[in-house]
């Protein structure tokens, strides 16, 4: 994480900004301990992402039982297609923009001097790879302007411009990693954001046949569950503890009550957390750490959740299993 704050790069084309609070290391240490001071045991997904844990997502995503990423991809080369008539002159905004190459898929779909009418928005917590994917964008689309923002577009969606009409897209299924009343403000907050003409394209995780979402999470070749432990070595830096990544065994389910995949890490053995100025943590020998939330949702559920926000589904792109799905919304 990096924690300049401002004007970061302006060149041509391509601005940088950078609107990330200072977070220090103190608030990110003081989270972690919240979490596994609390019955149960937590720790924020947000944790997995360091450099081994995005490579290691990475690799995820090209696994054969973790669909989603095949999935949308087709379904973006669709939305590109009905989507690409209606973008002159807009701001697209990525949020969570990672990589950029999805977006890649869909600036592909669109004509050159649509592409030069275009700004490109990338969101990301990141700044290196806002820096690195904006730089390679303005460089493979000519006359694209590019404007990165670092920053959390949860609960900052209002840092975004707002000038022109807005496309914003949110790829992925991160909103399932969200509490349900967590998406349900995102999508209020979004509400209250966007002007008559702005849409948002977002990705969703559907709820399909138990087995294979839970294939998806526990793959045969254990990338999840290094994914999963990794955050150990993560809380480690942090808290100045040695505990051994493989002394957790990794536990994914689908608890179809709550409609989620649950990712949990299970002590194999009983740790004491000694930490300066504080009670030791405790984990007992078979105690869960719950780490992740992935939401998978009908379409019932979506409906109500955009009704409830006042948002309008103008069109559902889907494959025909219906096991993930790209909504276009708008307002009325
Ligand atoms: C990147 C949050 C969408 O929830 O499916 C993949 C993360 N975790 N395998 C998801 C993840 C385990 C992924 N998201």
């Amino acid at each position: 994480m990096d924690f300049d704050n401002g004007l970061i790069h302006q060149e041509g084309r391509l601005t940088i900004n950078n609107f990330l609070p200072e977070i220090g290391k103190d608030q990110l240490r003081n989270n972690i301990i919240a979490g596994l001071e609390k019955n149960p045991k937590m720790i924020s997904s947000m944790f997995f992402y360091d450099e081994r844990g995005s490579e290691i997502y990475e690799e995820i995503t090209h696994l054969p039982e973790y669909y989603p990423p095949r999935l949308e991809r087709t379904l973006i080369f669709k939305s590109a297609d009905y989507l690409k008539d209606s973008l002159q002159d807009h701001d697209i905004i990525e949020l969570g923009s990672g990589d950029c190459s999805k977006i890649s898929i869909f600036l592909d779909s669109l004509s050159e001097s649509d592409i030069s009418s275009i700004r490109y928005v990338p969101v990301d917590f990141s700044q290196s790879a806002i820096v690195k994917s904006a730089e390679m964008l303005v460089e493979k689309y000519h006359g694209i302007k590019v404007l990165g923002i670092v920053g959390d577009f949860l609960s900052h969606l209002e840092t975004i411009p707002n000038g022109k009409e807005r496309l914003f897209i949110f790829f992925g299924s991160t909103i399932g990693n969200l509490e349900v009343e967590d998406a349900r403000r995102f999508f209020k907050d979004l509400y209250e954001t966007m002007g008559p003409g702005d849409r948002m394209l977002i990705g969703m995780d559907m709820v399909k046949d138990k087995e294979v979402l839970e294939k998806a999470y526990n793959d045969s070749q254990g990338v999840t569950a290094d994914f999963n432990r990794n955050i150990i070595n993560v809380v480690n830096r942090l808290l100045d503890t040695t505990m051994d990544p493989n002394d957790f065994e990794h536990v994914a389910f689908f608890n179809e009550e709550k409609s989620r995949i649950e990712m949990h890490l299970q002590a194999g053995k009983e740790h004491f957390l000694e930490i300066p100025g504080r009670e030791p943590i405790w984990i007992r020998e078979g105690e869960l750490i719950h780490t992740e939330s992935s939401h998978k949702f009908t379409n019932d559920d979506i409906e109500r959740m955009m009704d409830e926000a006042g948002l309008v589904i103008e069109k559902i792109f889907t494959d025909e299993d219906r096991w993930f799905s790209l909504i276009l919304l708008g307002k009325q």
